[in-house]
Formats: structure tokens, C-alpha cells, sequence
């Protein structure tokens, strides 16, 4: 089956590398991570991968526990840093070309951050994964998620996560939670559903940008998104069918 999307940015929590660990990074989840991609890019897209750092250090946690926010946070973009390494690593193992950029300069380990030199990485056919967040304290991987694909130019976020959609409610704790097919940008705020956090939501509506949010763990599914079948939950504006109109 044909893509829909050809330039797609992949947000990637921190806890999805942690398998059934429950801390760190799990190695054949990151394998599994990084066949799923493989999969993807032999349809011919451009991916970036914005990566968290949730399994290694919780900012936002630390922070209400008594830490100072803006060291917290920082701390947590050094943990996103760690698991950039991870996938890379993986990525190529399996031949994959890969690129990190940091949005922290660290440049012995990773390329800084030069959007012009992401978007030639990826139409070279590299895989390009964006970490330590926006490089600022107060903002979440998420809203680093909804800025590189602004700035790349990408067509969709594809945020995966544990569970196959946005719920009305924690499915875990009630059994009436309905799952949502697709939510304007307006719902998720009004609502205040957790798609991602409210910066990163009106980041996206003010530009149009389309977000899937699908289930990381099932094999397949990433690539379902991009084929363009109904999976997971389309948040767009109120008259658009997700597909990013532009000019590239
Ligand atoms: P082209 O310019 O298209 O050839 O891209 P390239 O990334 O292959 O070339 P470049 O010479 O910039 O990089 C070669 C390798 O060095 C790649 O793996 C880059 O990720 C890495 N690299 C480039 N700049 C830096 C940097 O500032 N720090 C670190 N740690 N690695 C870098």
C-alpha cells in the first residue's frame, strides 16, 4: 500500500525503551524499536525522532518532589541524550544511517542541533533523532516533538505510546472509557485530554499540524500510520482530513 506521509517526525517516549523493566533501557525493545523503523523507511519517508528521557529521569517528578525546576528539566534532557545514543545504536545495527542532534551542545558526542543540516540528513535518507528537547528548562520532549516538525517541515507526529489511542478516560481504571477516532486541536484542550501537554497542542493548531497517537508496542503499527489506516487517534483542526497541505 501507498504512504500518505513523506516526511514524518516519530515522538518516542523515554519509557518506551524500558520494555517491562521499569527503568532504563531495555534492549530488545529498542531492537524491536528499531526493526519497526527499518520496516517504515523501505517505503521511501523521511524520519525524525524526537526521543524523551522518562525511563532514566523525570523532570517534572523531580521537580515536585523539591528540586528546582529548570535543573530538573535539564537533568532530563541529558537523559534524552542517553537514549538518542540507544536507538542510534540500534538503528545501526541494522544498517540503518542515523544522525543525533542536540539541541544541548555536546559536541563530542553528538552533532548540535542546525536545522538546515537535519533536513539534508533526512533527504539523504538518514534517519535523524533530535535530543535533549528544545535545549530550554519549562518544556516537554512533547513540545520539542511539535517544534522539529514544524521547523523540518514535517507532514504528521506520530506520537507513540503504551495504548492504542486517546480515551475519554484511563482505561485501565474505568471500563466505560471510550476511545476517541479522531479530535480537533479544540477538544484536546477543552477536554483537557492527554495528548500531549497544552504548549505542544497549540503549537500544532496554530500550524496546522496533524498528530496520530498510536500504540508503539504493536508490531506494524508504525507503519499502519504512514499507510495511512485508521489506527490510533487523528487530532487535527475542525475541516481538515490530517493530511498537511504545503510546499516542499
Ligand atoms: P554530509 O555532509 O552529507 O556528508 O553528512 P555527514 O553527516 O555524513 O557528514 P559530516 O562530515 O558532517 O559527519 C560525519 C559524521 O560525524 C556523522 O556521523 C556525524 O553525525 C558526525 N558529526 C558531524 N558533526 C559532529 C559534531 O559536531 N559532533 C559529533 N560528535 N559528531 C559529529
Amino acid at each position: 500500500m501507498a504512504r500518505t506521509y513523506k516526511r514524518v517526525l516519530l515522538k518516542v517516549s523515554g519509557e518506551a525503551l524500558m520494555g517491562d523493566k521499569g527503568y532504563g533501557i531495555d534492549a530488545h525493545t529498542v531492537d524491536f524499536m528499531a526493526r519497526e523503523i527499518k520496516d517504515v523507511l523501505s517505503m521511501g519517508i523521511q524520519l525524525a525522532i524526537v526521543i524523551g528521557g522518562g525511563n532514566i529521569f523525570r523532570g517534572v517528578q523531580a521537580s515536585l518532589e523539591g528540586m528546582e525546576r529548570a535543573s530538573a528539566d535539564y537533568m532530563g534532557m541529558v537523559a534524552t541524550i542517553i537514549n538518542a545514543l540507544a536507538l542510534q545504536n540500534a538503528l545501526e545495527k541494522h544498517g540503518i544511517p542515523t544522525r543525533v542532534q542536540s539541541a544541548i551542545e555536546m559536541k563530542e558526542l553528538a552533532e548540535s542541533y542546525i536545522r538546515r543540516k537535519a533536513v539534508r540528513h533526512l533527504e539523504k535518507g538518514r534517519v535523524v533523532i533530535f535530543a535533549a528537547g528544545t535545549g530550554n528548562p519549562y518544556f516537554t520532549t512533547d513540545t520539542a516533538a511539535a517544534l522539529r516538525a514544524m521547523e523540518i517541515g514535517a507532514d504528521i507526529i506520530m506520537k507513540g505510546t503504551k495504548v492504542d489511542g486517546v480515551y475519554s478516560a484511563d482505561p485501565v481504571k474505568d471500563p466505560h472509557a471510550v476511545k476517541y477516532n479522531t479530535l480537533t486541536y479544540i477538544d484536546v484542550l477543552k477536554k483537557g485530554l492527554r495528548v500531549m501537554d497544552s504548549t505542544a497542542i497549540s503549537l500544532c493548531m496554530d500550524n496546522n499540524l496533524p498528530i496520530v497517537v498510536f500504540n508503539l508496542k504493536g508490531k506494524g503499527n508504525i507503519r499502519k500510520v504512514i499507510e495511512g489506516k485508521k489506527i490510533g487517534t487523528l487530532v487535527r483542526g475542525s475541516n481538515d482530513t490530517g493530511a498537511k497541505k504545503k510546499n516542499r
